[in-house]
């Protein structure tokens, strides 16, 4: 089951480097999360990227083995399974794919909107959604499968930070507000608190940054895991997957990111950062068969995306001509 990443040691390597220390500075712009208390606790200067191509190459820089939890990068995660699970058609029934530009976690159009079903599953309303539609019998039995997914894809286990999910579990008013009101309106497809217990557990679940590049090369590949040759999920699901990570993944910052980056991506409070780099948006770079990438540096701005890494982001996009546009 272990992936072996064979490190490029070269220009590119050395670049990389540099453009870490370049960046890493304007983490005093962000802050890291407060409202759950755990995040809080993180070194905001801390910076790292990975990118993982096809054949296991990998370039790295800084902070690279630094342990962080997925939170909103895992509302990708999800998305996929509730396809496998239940099928395209069930899923879009209950969540729609239509940003918002609203917070990420706003509760106005659940009712300003008829029948108030969730604009997209990358705000919590549509991901509280997600969660309850997945496969299994209980919470744990749901966690499992998500943890196995995910395994399969970076190639070691996985689990949940118990901490960063009990201390998000005590403060949750917010998303237990949107379960209910989702309750309400028949879109869950559980009871709210285990609902609420597969979300929270799913957003604690801790990675590396070359974790997350794992995750970003299999979806900008349609799916196929390059290395493990084997077809994790539907083409179908990972475009639809793609155009959601370019509408809806930096919240309501996505029109901004999608002007200016140009790249599938999906971030979380944390300060991770998935991009999925398919290969026509990358023919010019070190990676011209595609790549994926991630990234962590826990001070986040006020929508809540890593402040020094959407800026390290832009620049190695800027630099190697990464786009898909
Ligand atoms: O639901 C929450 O508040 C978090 N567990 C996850 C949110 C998140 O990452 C949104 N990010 N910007």
């Amino acid at each position: 089951m272990p992936i072996h990443h064979n490190q490029v040691k070269n220009h590119d390597s050395q670049s990389i480097g540099q453009w870490v220390e370049q960046f890493r500075p304007f983490a005093k712009e962000g802050k890291c999360a407060s409202y759950i208390p755990a995040l809080a606790q993180k070194d905001p200067q801390q910076l790292a990227i990975s990118i993982i191509g096809p054949n296991s190459e990998q370039i790295v820089g800084g902070d690279v083995t630094e342990l962080f939890t997925l939170q909103s990068v895992s509302k990708v995660v999800t998305f996929i399974l509730a396809c496998m699970d239940r099928g395209l058609p069930y899923v879009l029934e209950r969540v729609d794919v239509e940003p918002t530009g609203d917070t990420f976690n706003s509760i106005i159009r659940l009712e300003s909107h008829q029948p108030g079903k969730p604009f997209n599953p990358m705000i919590n309303a549509g991901a509280i959604t997600v969660s309850s539609m997945l496969d299994g019998s209980s919470p744990q039995e749901k966690v499992a499968k998500i943890l196995s997914f995910l395994e399969q894809m970076v190639g070691k286990q996985l689990k949940v930070n118990e901490e960063v999910f009990q201390s998000e579990w005590q403060t949750a008013n917010r998303n237990r507000s949107l379960a209910y009101y989702l309750m309400d309106s028949g879109f869950l497809d559980c009871p709210v608190e285990e609902a609420l217990e597969v979300y929270l557990k799913q957003c604690a679940i801790e990675v590396n940054v070359s974790d997350l590049a794992m995750i970003g090369l299999v979806i900008a590949n349609d799916g196929y895991h390059p290395q493990r040759k084997i077809q994790l999920f539907p083409k179908q699901v990972a475009k639809l997957a793609k155009a959601l990570m370019v509408t809806c993944g930096m919240y309501n910052a996505s029109g901004k990111f999608a002007a200016f980056i140009g790249l599938p991506a999906k971030s979380g409070v944390s300060g991770a950062i998935v991009a999925a780099v398919p290969n026509h948006a990358s023919l010019e770079s070190p990676f011209p068969a595609g790549c994926g990438i991630g990234i962590y540096g826990p001070a986040i701005d006020d929508i809540g995306n890593s402040v020094a890494g959407v800026k390290l982001l832009k620049h190695v996009a800027d630099e190697w001509n990464m786009t898909i546009f």
